[in-house]
């Protein structure tokens, strides 16, 4: 099985036939989940878009719905744009209040619902959306459930004493080069993941931290996975959807 942040990062490198296969399973994959929760689109619904390589097959997905007066708020500027170029209303946030429906996908699911998100470095939107919306729906292909959390636990840090902050958490590096869309750095905690709501605490409150890409099982209302035999659909923890 590859690992969550090589799936999460498609690489046009050469691939063997047996890669391009599974490749292409889990393209497949990505594309039925993300077609699943697009039929939840509803005229007139304020819709949160996440950010990866499956909400790219969700946006155009949503657009074929052709329903009327969706406003959408995108959790990064390469789903803004992507959005905007099929025809999309995207919005702020804050124009928008509190959001009928978020989707977005993940790096990897446990089967209590948390998640572990980030591998394209939009996870504090992606919180800050996902918070906001009634309905928090998470969109994956099977290789992305887990039975338990493991490193990387994506983080956005304060430019200001990254190195310090970092070297708090230990086991924890920069990405290279790579920054979120407020300008932030981009960086991982390779340590061990453990009980996910004590790691979320200790990364909460160490100076430093924007946020990390733990996602508690309470943000979520559902996971739609796309398996080989169909779309299944596992409740979330979060109340009130
Ligand atoms: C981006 C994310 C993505 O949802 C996560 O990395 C999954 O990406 P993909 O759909 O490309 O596998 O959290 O910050």
């Amino acid at each position: 099985m590859a690992s969550p942040r090589a799936t999460a990062r498609l690489k046009p490198s050469p691939l063997s036939g047996v890669e391009l296969q599974t490749e292409s399973v889990v393209e497949q994959q990505k594309l039925a989940a993300a077609e699943a929760a697009a039929r939840l689109m509803q005229d007139g619904m304020k819709v949160g878009l996440g950010t990866g390589t499956t909400v790219a097959f969700l946006l155009p997905a949503i657009a074929a719905r052709g329903c009327q007066g969706l406003r959408c708020v995108a959790t990064s500027p390469a789903t803004e744009r992507a959005a905007r170029d099929l025809g999309l209303t995207v919005e702020d946030l804050d124009e928008l209040g509190e959001l009928d429906i978020a989707i977005d996908g993940a790096d990897q699911v446990d089967p209590r619902g948390w998640l572990v998100k980030g591998g394209g470095g939009a996870h504090t939107r992606e919180k800050i959306v996902a918070g906001a919306a009634r309905r928090f729906v998470v969109i994956v292909s099977a290789e992305k459930v887990v039975n338990a959390l493991g490193p990387p636990v994506p983080l956005e840090v304060m430019r200001f004493g990254a190195r310090s902050t970092l070297q708090a958490l230990g086991s924890a590096s920069l990405r290279d080069g790579e920054e979120s869309p407020d300008g932030n750095l981009l960086a991982d905690y390779f340590g061990p993941v453990g009980d996910p709501r004590e790691l979320s605490a200790r990364l909460s409150t160490t100076p430093g931290v924007v946020e990390h890409g733990l996602f508690a099982p309470e943000l979520v209302s559902e996971v739609l996975i796309a398996t080989e035999s169909g779309v299944e659909r596992r409740a979330g923890a979060r109340r009130g959807t």
